[in-house]
Formats: structure tokens, sequence, C-alpha cells
């Protein structure tokens, strides 16, 4: 059985197969009218949420199954204490597959570890969201044709924007992508990240997206992400770093695709909405085919294989911590503490459930 957690979980062929599904549902949407006829689906969902759960709820339904679950935690009997881990355990008694958006990053892994169903990560803190970039890469081959051979510029928070990170991730996959990362300073991409999916000379940053835009195929804007900021003053000094509108387009290619993956505060003005090059809505409307298509795949292999995979390349290090307060395992104790080793020369590992990196001396 297997779970969706980060978007390296799925193969380059299956994520083809996904986007080839979800176009057939578009042409063809009676013929998946009752392929879910009997299946549940629980949303579990501790942090707020508009487009991603209601399009998970949708895709179920127009699959002919039904959907059950919470959409804060205050709703849920995580406000008594219950861990992520009997959560999901109880879940299992009452759906086919869940849908689970938590603050804490690795929430949804710990779900997975001990769920009995697959579980599909919605959004995790400020760290995974591999469900939106698979909105994202369908948005991209529908409106460009191919998923390479483009550059694509990120603007906004790319520090906490999981939205960004997951896509970059995605990307690095696919042949002949430039990059560019829009962001002020404090809001770079983490450089991780960069690391370990941006090669040398196929990416720049820039604080400037009037100076970047003009080159553009794809821009991806993002919010700020409010949330995750732990100084609130930091957050007012950065909330109206970018606004895009009509007047700025002006510099922009004719074929630009402009993606958000929305809320938008005020990033876009609304100005933009009836530019043709404007293609965050239909990104929107694309989240519901590309989660029925995944929700298909996923309880399919289910029914054929009801045992739980575990990664075999972890080690459980009691002398090792994870100082991710963002981390479950911050929150919760019960959970065991897993660490990959990514760098044997210096003694590096990295968090199972956050992938935050670990020394150990
Ligand atoms: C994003 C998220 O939740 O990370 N929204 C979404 O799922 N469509 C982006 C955001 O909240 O800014």
């Amino acid at each position: 059985m297997r779970s969706l957690i980060s978007i390296f979980d799925l193969s380059v062929p299956e994520i083809d197969g996904l986007i080839k599904t979800a176009e057939d549902i578009i042409e063809n949407p009676d013929k998946y009218a009752e392929k879910c006829k009997r299946k549940k689906l629980a949303t579990l969902f501790y942090e707020p949420s508009t487009r991603t759960r209601l399009s998970f709820e949708a895709a179920m339904l127009e699959l002919g199954g039904s959907v059950l679950g919470f959409s804060e935690a205050n709703s849920s009997s995580a406000a008594k204490g219950e861990s992520v881990a009997d959560t999901a355990k109880v879940i299992s008694c009452y759906a086919d597959i869940i849908a689970m958006r938590h603050p804490k990053e690795g929430a949804p892994q710990v779900a997975a570890e001990n769920a009995d169903i697959p579980v599909i990560n919605a959004g995790d803190g400020g760290h995974n969201h591999p469900t939106q970039t698979l909105t994202d890469l369908l948005t991209i081959h529908r409106e460009k044709g191919r998923l390479g051979g483009f550059t694509i510029g990120f603007c906004g928070d790319l520090r906490y924007g999981r939205t960004v990170h997951s896509l970059i991730e995605a990307l690095s996959r696919y042949e002949n992508i430039n990059v560019i990362l829009i962001s002020p300073t404090e809001l770079r991409l983490p450089s991780n990240l960069k690391k370990k999916y941006l090669t040398e000379g196929s990416y720049r940053e820039t604080k400037s997206l009037e100076e970047a835009l003009p080159e553009l195929d794809i821009l991806y804007m993002t919010r700020i992400q409010q949330e995750r900021f732990s100084d609130f003053d930091e957050y007012l000094k950065l909330k109206d770093s970018y606004c895009l509108n009509t007047e700025k387009l002006n510099a922009a290619k004719k074929e630009l695709t402009i993606m958000h993956p929305l809320p938008r505060v005020n990033e876009i003005s609304v100005g933009v909405d009836k530019d043709p090059r404007a293609c965050y809505f239909k990104q929107a409307l694309n989240g519901k085919y590309i989660r029925m298509a995944l929700i298909l795949k996923l309880l399919e292999e289910a029914e054929n294989d009801r045992e739980y995979h575990p990664a075999a390349d972890f080690i459980i290090d009691n002398l090792l911590t994870c100082d991710n307060s963002k981390c479950i395992t911050s929150i919760e104790q019960e959970i065991q503490h897993k660490f990959r080793l990514t760098d044997a020369e210096n003694g590096v590992y990295r968090c199972v459930y956050c992938e935050r990196q670990s020394k150990k001396n």
C-alpha cells in the first residue's frame, strides 16, 4: 500500500500517467462517475484550507464516493491531546483513504506509518505540498504542452512557501528548465533545497520582479506566508514586497503563463484576472481533476496491496534529535526520531519527517 507524502513518492512515468488520467477525466467525466462507489475519503485538516480540502472532496464526490472529516484541529480529538498516530489508526476504521493537512512538518508521514489505508499529504507546515505540485504540473502541461524547456520565475515567499519547495523538487527531474528565484533576501529559497535540486548555471536569484519578468515563460506568484513567521514585525516589513499589476505585465512575453496556488492576498492585482495570461483559476480547477486521478490510483493500488512498506534506508539513533521546532517530533514525544545519513564524510543526517539537517559530533 502506498501513500503520497512527498512528490518523490511518484516516479516521472507515474506522474505522466496521472496527468494522462486527469486529461481523460476532463474529456470523459461520465466514464469515471462511479469508479469510487462505496469508497470514503477522510479529509483531516488541522490547518485552514479552501481549495485543497474542497477540491479533494469534490474529486471524491465526482468519482461517486463519499467524504467525511474535519476542517479544523479544534473540532477533532487533537484538541483533547490525541496523537496523529492514534487519529490515523481510528480513521482507518471508517474510511478508505485519508487526505491530511497539518501545521507540523512530517505529520502526514506519521499518519502513513500508522494508518491501514493510503494517506495523502495535503500540506505539512512549510515543508511539502505534493498534490499542489501535481496540480501545477497538470496546469503547465495543459498550458505549454510540455514539462520542460522553459524559464520559470518563482516570486514571493520562497522560504516558507511549501508549494514552491515541492514544485522545485519535481521540476528537477525534467530537462532544460531555467529557474529565476525572485524574493527579498529574508525570504530566499532555503540553501539545502538550492543545493539539492538546482544545478549551477540553471538558476539565479534576484529581488526584482520587473527585472526578471521579460525573460519568463511561466511566473509562479506566491503569498507571503504570514502564519509561518515567528516575528510578526518581520512579516509586516515584507508583506507588500511584490504586486503584479497590468502595467508591469506590459513588459512580459505574450505567451507568459501566470500561476498562483492561491489564496492571493495582494501580490496579484485583481485587474490581472482578465488578462488571458492569468491561469490561477484554471489551475484551481485542474486541482480537482488531478486529485481524482490520484485517489483512483492509490485506491486501486491499495486493493491489491494492503501492507505498509516502510522505507528501509533510515536509522533510529537516540543520540540524535531533530531540532526543528516545526517538526512533528517536537510535539509528539512518542515518535521515534528517525534519520537518513546524507553525508557520511561529515556525519550529516536528515530527519525522516521534516528533512532538517542534524550533525553528529
Ligand atoms: C497553498 C498552501 O496551502 O500551501 N495553498 C493551496 O494549497 N492552494 C499556498 C498558500 O497558502 O499560500
